[in-house]
């Protein structure tokens, strides 16, 4: 099985700077590892990427999209078959959470989770836990935006709602840890990594 830690989380809830902090400290600490991004993660991959999030696609092709992404990036990883540490940043939660308008889409979801996920369930996810009005400060000092960007706070309450949901499911064994995001960036790493440690990745 592979060794997964996935981040998940909206814009703006400091997904990145925990994932390059995280990665700062496995560096200095020499603990073997890799990190990827979905969609993305391979040089191909990141060129689709840029199709993929400035698209207007239906939701189901959407859903399908970043699963035959998911499906090359996590067959590459297996192939590999490694003892290392892989770090996600988004993985299949991120399509539930933000492709999971019904429950017709979520059960499409949930079977291409269980068809080509199986063994490449993470151990842990974290997912910062943003407020809505805390995430409209944040977007104000930002000027980049993409078409994602634009949609996704129509659509807070319902990712958010589904986000929740697969904190309340149980997906193989893996541990799904709510942060809060409005903590200081550093107390946030700490408690990362004293989760990761607590489960044994480290
Ligand atoms: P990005 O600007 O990289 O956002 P972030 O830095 O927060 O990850 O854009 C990625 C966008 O893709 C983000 O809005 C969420 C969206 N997305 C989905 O809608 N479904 C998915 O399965 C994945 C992986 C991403």
């Amino acid at each position: 099985m592979t060794k997964i830690i996935s981040f998940e989380g909206f814009e703006y809830s400091g997904k990145s700077t925990q994932i390059n902090l995280l990665r700062k400290y496995f560096k200095k600490n020499k603990i073997k590892s890799e990190f990827t991004r979905e969609p993305g993660g391979i040089k191909d991959l990141e060129k689709i990427r840029k199709v993929i999030i400035n698209s207007n696609f239906t939701n189901k092709s959407l859903i399908l999209f970043f699963f035959a992404c998911r499906f090359e990036l996590i067959s590459k990883i297996e192939a590999e078959n490694q003892d290392k540490l892989y770090i996600f940043d988004r993985y299949f939660d991120s399509t539930y959470a933000y492709q999971g308008k019904d429950i017709k889409d979520k059960k499409i979801i949930k079977s291409l989770i269980s068809l080509i996920a199986k063994n490449s369930i993470p151990k842990l996810t974290f997912y910062l836990d943003i407020s809505k009005k805390s995430l409209l400060e944040r977007k104000k000092n930002r000027s980049f935006q993409n078409k994602f960007d634009q949609i996704f706070l129509k659509q807070y309450e319902r990712i958010k709602k589904n986000y929740h949901e697969l904190i309340d499911a149980k997906i193989g064994s893996r541990k799904f840890i709510k942060i809060n995001a409005n903590k200081s960036p550093d107390i946030i790493h700490q408690e990362i990594i004293s989760h990761i440690k607590k489960c044994k990745l480290i």
